[in-house]
């Protein structure tokens, strides 16, 4: 089996001087987070998995040199190259990736720009990066589609490859339903339909999955049970997965001989200061223009640390192309030298700071080296810069002042939590920080830091592959049950060869579509057509069975010969007869019940409250649908409670509770038509909790069919009032044809 890990920038990222390529480590959470986890993989030696990482190698190479890239990433760093031509680069990555989708999903909104351009190339790298995939994919592969930049990819791998284990992690934050409904339309949709491609869609934190999954409900109408939602035919689950780091790591070389040296030699110049350090790539999401900004305000406040701290700033280059990043570089340097040219004397500058990338151990002996971790973020996904000066800690000092606008602030909330935005927040903290006993120090440490050691990045990944898989099992049984051509000619076998058939259909939701207001659901003038068709086969009876009144069912299909069940089982109409009361016992439930309703039609503008003889029914189709389904579950709970010791049935349909005397139901009413003949051939279809009452009291060899992808006691599923009608339509001609 192999792991195919799929990113917008591979782990490696080219350099050319002159002539030559170099070949670069990469900048960045989810890079170190992924190699950090594969390189885990080659030092456990785990034959069972094997891996290639598919990406872009960071420059446009040109086609006769790509050879050449293509064999010596292969060879050297298990990684599948993804060739782009600078132009399209520039619209996806410069463009929609980094000033549209960037900002928007942290929250900047005053620097998202919509261009029709950036969106065009953002799809037309998706599917080159589709193209990269099936060059190389295999039956038997993991894909495991990572970030923002690539959230078309997983459903037009669905596509590709329909049984492959799909995974989509997002690494950044997903924003509020009111920020993520700025894009237009067009995008959002195909957007969450594209990361919807995916089996598994994980985050770094609950929020974002929440912020994510009622993006989804508003926008694609696609509501979830758990986290786990139907997307087309697909199971989808949704999940939270904080990615860790590769704690033994971090924590074993603070102790190696080399970062021991290399801390001896930086910290030669800082003796004797107290050191605050700040890491971060160039990004004005990681709020260090605020910060430094902070530390002027600590140091014009607190005189007395003048000459005893020193604040070590590393930034590392990133995304240059970018105007608005360009911009920020150069208000950073202006801050740097105004603080130190401010406060800084010949003996002490309080400012250290360097643009450039640190290897990984000169940063572990920087973490080792300084009191005092200052992050401090306007919003990051997870920020494993916190996470790795913990682990560094082996002595188990320092002070990290952590952002509570970070992701790993979930997880570390023994740190010194400030909100970025609040400089004299920051200016406390530092001097908390600075002035903290070493006993705390370590009290804080130690507890976060077992918590780091615990769910580390392997663990995050394993995790994360497995949940994975058990979704993919789940898939395939629900795909057994899905309506597919075999059981489908033997359903019109079954059909044909009977010599007395029952079919018994629901009306709304499987006859017809859900319209907002239901008086205008009547039927149409082709469904009464195929219903009349169906009718007129010989040996065949065709029942009606719905929750609608009487008056209406009457109304609209009286005119057919059909049995007809209305109310959910309360009254019964053979062919031909007139109706028949099933109700046992008379309604003083209804005035409690109806009080409980009432409370929740006046919370929930737009919901009503609808009466039948031994039902009341709260619809909140017409109502806001996320409130709706918040205070459906509010209700219900209150009605089951409520209805504990009374012969009372509460029932959730399609956005409408439903109480009623228990006793009365379509099973019961199903039933009635059954017992009185013998019928070879019985099938019933239905889309919601009302019908599963019959679907259940059926003998076993019938066929039951569930509209809409969802978990039912049916034998089977099928999509959609288009595809009953298609099916009944489909009955009656392989019918006629014999
Ligand atoms: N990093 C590094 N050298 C640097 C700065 C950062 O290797 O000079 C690594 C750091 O160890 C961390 C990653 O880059 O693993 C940054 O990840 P983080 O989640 O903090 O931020 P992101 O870059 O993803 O926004
Ligand atoms: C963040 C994003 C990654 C990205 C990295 C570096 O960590 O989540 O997807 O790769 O920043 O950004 P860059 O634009 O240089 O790839």
């Amino acid at each position: 089996m192999r792991l195919l890990v799929i990113s917008n920038r591979l782990p490696i990222t080219l350099e050319q001087k002159g002539e030559e390529f170099l070949y670069q480590e990469s900048a960045g959470g989810l890079v170190s987070g992924i190699s950090a986890y594969l390189n885990s993989l080659q030092a456990s030696r785990n034959q069972e998995l094997e891996y290639v990482w598919i990406g872009w190698p960071g420059l446009s190479v040109p086609e006769e040199r790509q050879q050449e890239v293509r064999k010596k990433l292969n060879s050297e760093y298990h990684a599948h190259p993804v060739f782009l031509a600078e132009k399209a680069m520039d619209k996806f990555y410069h463009g929609f990736c980094n000033k549209t989708l960037w900002p928007l999903f942290h929250c900047f909104t005053a620097n998202v720009i919509c261009d029709g351009e950036y969106w065009t190339q953002y799809q037309s790298v998706n599917e080159s990066f589709c193209q990269a995939v099936e060059e190389i994919l295999r039956p038997d592969d993991i894909i495991w589609v990572h970030d923002y930049q690539l959230m078309l990819l997983p459903k037009l791998l669905r596509e590709k490859a329909p049984e492959s284990p799909i995974g989509f992690f997002l690494h950044i934050p997903f924003p509020s339903f009111e920020i993520y409904r700025m894009l237009p339309k067009k995008w959002s949709r195909q957007i969450l339909e594209g990361i919807l491609g995916a089996s598994l869609v994980g985050f770094h934190t609950h929020d974002y999955a929440q912020y994510f999954l009622r993006s989804v409900q508003r926008t694609l109408g696609f509501e979830h049970k758990m986290g786990q939602l139907i997307a087309g035919n697909q199971i989808v689950k949704v999940d939270t997965f904080p990615m860790g780091i590769d704690f033994n790591r971090f924590f074993a070389t603070a102790a190696s001989g080399t970062v021991q040296k290399k801390k001896e030699k930086l910290q030669k110049p800082l003796a004797g200061y107290k050191v605050i350090l700040s890491v971060d790539r160039l990004n004005y999401t990681k709020g260090v223009i605020n910060r430094l900004q902070a530390y002027e305000l600590f140091l014009e406040r607190h005189p007395e640390w003048h000459g005893q701290v020193i604040l070590v700033m590393k930034v590392v280059p990133s995304r240059i192309g970018v105007e608005h990043y360009r911009q920020m570089k150069k208000k950073i340097d202006e801050l740097v030298g105004s603080i130190n040219g401010r406060f800084g004397t010949i003996h002490w500058t309080p400012t250290l700071y360097q643009y450039n990338f640190v290897p990984f151990e000169v940063l572990v002996a920087l973490y080792g080296l300084s009191d005092v971790a200052l992050i401090t973020p306007l919003r990051d996904g997870m920020n494993l810069v916190a996470k790795e000066y913990i682990a560094s800690r082996n002595d188990q000092r320092g002070v990290l002042i952590l952002s509570e606008m970070a992701g790993a602030a979930k997880e570390l909330g023994e740190a010194v939590i400030v909100n970025p935005n609040d400089q004299e927040e920051i200016v406390d903290a530092l001097q908390q920080a600075l002035t903290m006993p070493v006993e705390e120090q370590r009290r804080r440490n130690r507890i976060m830091q077992d918590r780091l050691r615990r769910y580390d990045v392997i663990r995050w990944a394993n995790d994360f592959i497995q949940h994975l898989r058990r979704v993919k099992e789940e898939q395939k049984s629900f795909s057994a049950r899905v309506l597919g051509a075999t059981a489908r000619e033997d359903l019109l076998k079954q059909f044909r060869e009977a010599s007395k058939r029952i079919v018994f259909l629901d009306y709304d939701g499987t006859l017809v579509s859900f319209v907002p207001d239901p008086e205008k659901a009547c039927p149409d003038e082709a469904l009464l057509r195929t219903l009349r068709t169906l009718t007129e086969q010989p040996n065949t009876e065709l029942v009606i069975i719905s929750g609608r009144d009487r008056n209406t069912l009457e109304n609209w299909i009286g005119k057919l010969p059909v049995g007809i069940v209305a109310e959910h089982g309360a009254y019964l109409r053979r062919k031909g007869e007139s109706w028949t009361s099933m109700v046992p016992k008379t309604a003083d439930w209804k005035p409690q019940i109806r009080h409980i309703l009432e409370l929740f039609v006046d919370r929930l503008p737009g919901s009503m409250i609808e009466e039948k003889t031994c039902s009341l029914v709260w619809h909140y189709r017409k109502a806001d649908s996320e409130l709706g389904s918040m205070l459906e579950k509010e209700l219900i709970d209150e009605l089951v409670n409520y209805t504990a010791t009374i012969d009372l049935q509460v029932l959730q349909g399609s956005r409408v509770v439903e109480v009623r005397m228990s006793g009365v139901n379509k099973g019961v009413g199903g039933m009635h038509f059954l017992n009185s003949v013998p019928y070879d051939f019985i099938l019933s279809i239905g889309d919601d909790w009302t019908d599963e009452d019959l679907f259940q009291a059926l003998p076993k060899e019938a066929y039951s069919i569930k509209v809409g992808m969802t978990q039912s006691h049916a034998r089977y599923n099928l999509e959609g009032t288009r595809g009953v009608r298609a099916l009944l339509d489909e009955l009656v001609a392989s019918n006629v044809r014999v």
